[in-house]
């Protein structure tokens, strides 16, 4: 990662931020400079707050009967994701024409949303970005704390809540769990709150990846009766992938739904998660031996394993192929059956299965975009005049 940095002579340098500092002139110097280290300010009733179980926690989260803050996919009922489908379904339809653009365009053009993505991602930050911009909102970013005031030792806390001082929207993604459930919570406690949406928070939540892989499943499922009824396997590093933990915390809004973790021993599924299931009465499977599953099930959702948060570096460099979806394993799905991917892939999905009509993960892709502009519209009740338009 590249960003600008003052260092003594005060010259203006690029930083690598892994290796070393390079001045403009293109000499190397060995040491990264830092002003200061994070300042971490006590917040008195926050460790009591976030020890409390998340459905005593979602009131919090909503102002007036609707959902304010987006933080956990346990926040989404069968209704709201419904009606965030058919709004999304609508904005898609809407901004194939030049006129539907425009109107939409014109929607939300007094409002600022804030990208504060300090974790890498393309598609949730591109996805947010173009959301926006469908809706008439302009955008700020920071992509890197060492962009920020972070640098000089200001809390991430500080940084957020003057984020709150210029914008109407903070989408946020971070490598700690909680993170945006911390920053909203210190947020609604200001003159000033502001929505906050979770575009990832550590290994724990993707809330919004679980809204666009739902829009993508009924979508896929639009012509074999919805995702109601249906078998989805989940492949791959189930044990840190954020994506398949709030996935699975939906089909608690679907009827007679069947889950499958294929996953290797190190990365199975979460008790917590499994626990939720059962206490759900959603019945769940585990297994390693993925081929046994393929003819099983409606839905193959393939994810990548999340080295970044390995705690033991032997796991970095196995691939597990036996936890690989590949052109010969086409033969052996049902004709119906939708594979998917959050993406980023690298080895979980060869390239030649992307030409076969069942490889959804493109599409899933630019779904991400219509849902979350549909959640944008919904955040600033701006769905009315959308709406509107179909009636
Ligand atoms: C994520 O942000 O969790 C991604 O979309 C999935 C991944 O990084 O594997």
């Amino acid at each position: 990662m590249v960003f600008p940095f003052l260092t003594h002579k005060n010259k203006f340098v690029i930083v690598n931020s892994q290796t070393k500092i390079r001045s403009l002139e293109g000499k190397e110097e060995d040491k990264m400079e830092k002003y200061a280290e994070q300042t971490i300010q006590l917040y008195e009733g926050w460790e009591e707050f976030y020890a409390k179980p998340i459905d005593e926690k979602i009131e919090f989260f909503t102002l007036k009967g609707r959902l304010f803050d987006i933080i956990f996919a346990q926040q989404f009922d069968r209704q709201f994701l419904d009606y965030l489908c058919k709004l999304a379904e609508m904005i898609r339809i809407m901004g194939k024409t030049k006129m539907g653009h425009e109107k939409l365009r014109h929607l939300l053009p007094h409002k600022r949303a804030m990208l504060y993505f300090v974790q890498p991602s393309t598609r949730t930050y591109l996805s947010f970005q173009n959301a926006c911009y469908i809706l008439g909102l302009s955008v700020s970013e920071i992509r890197g704390t060492a962009t920020s005031s972070e640098v000089k030792g200001e809390s991430p806390e500080d940084t957020i809540r003057t984020f709150a001082s210029y914008v109407d929207l903070i989408i946020a993604r971070h490598s700690e769990a909680g993170f945006a459930e911390k920053t909203s919570w210190v947020l609604n406690q200001t003159e000033r709150p502001v929505p906050v949406l979770n575009g990832g928070s550590g290994p724990d939540q993707h809330p919004t990846q679980a809204l666009l892989d739902i829009y993508t499943l009924e979508r896929e499922f639009r012509n074999t009766g919805g995702l109601d009824g249906k078998k989805i396997a989940m492949v791959g590093d189930l044990k840190r992938g954020r994506t398949v933990r709030s996935l699975s915390y939906l089909m608690k809004n679907y009827k007679d739904v069947e889950l499958y973790y294929v996953a290797p021993e190190v990365f199975k599924m979460k008790d917590d998660i499994k626990e939720f299931l059962s206490r759900q009465n959603i019945p769940y499977h585990e297994t390693e031996d993925f081929e046994s599953v393929m003819p099983l099930v409606d839905a193959i959702y393939m994810t990548r394993i999340q080295n970044e948060y390995s705690e033991d570096p032997r796991t970095e460099s196995e691939t597990y192929p036996a936890f690989h979806f590949k052109k010969e394993h086409l033969s052996r799905i049902h004709a119906h059956c939708a594979i998917l991917h959050p993406l980023p892939r690298r080895y979980e999905i060869e390239v030649a299965v992307d030409k076969d009509p069942r490889a959804a993960y493109w599409r899933q892709e630019r779904n991400g975009m219509w849902i979350r502009a549909a959640l944008i519209a919904y955040v600033f009740h701006a769905e009315q005049e959308i709406l509107e338009e179909f009636s």
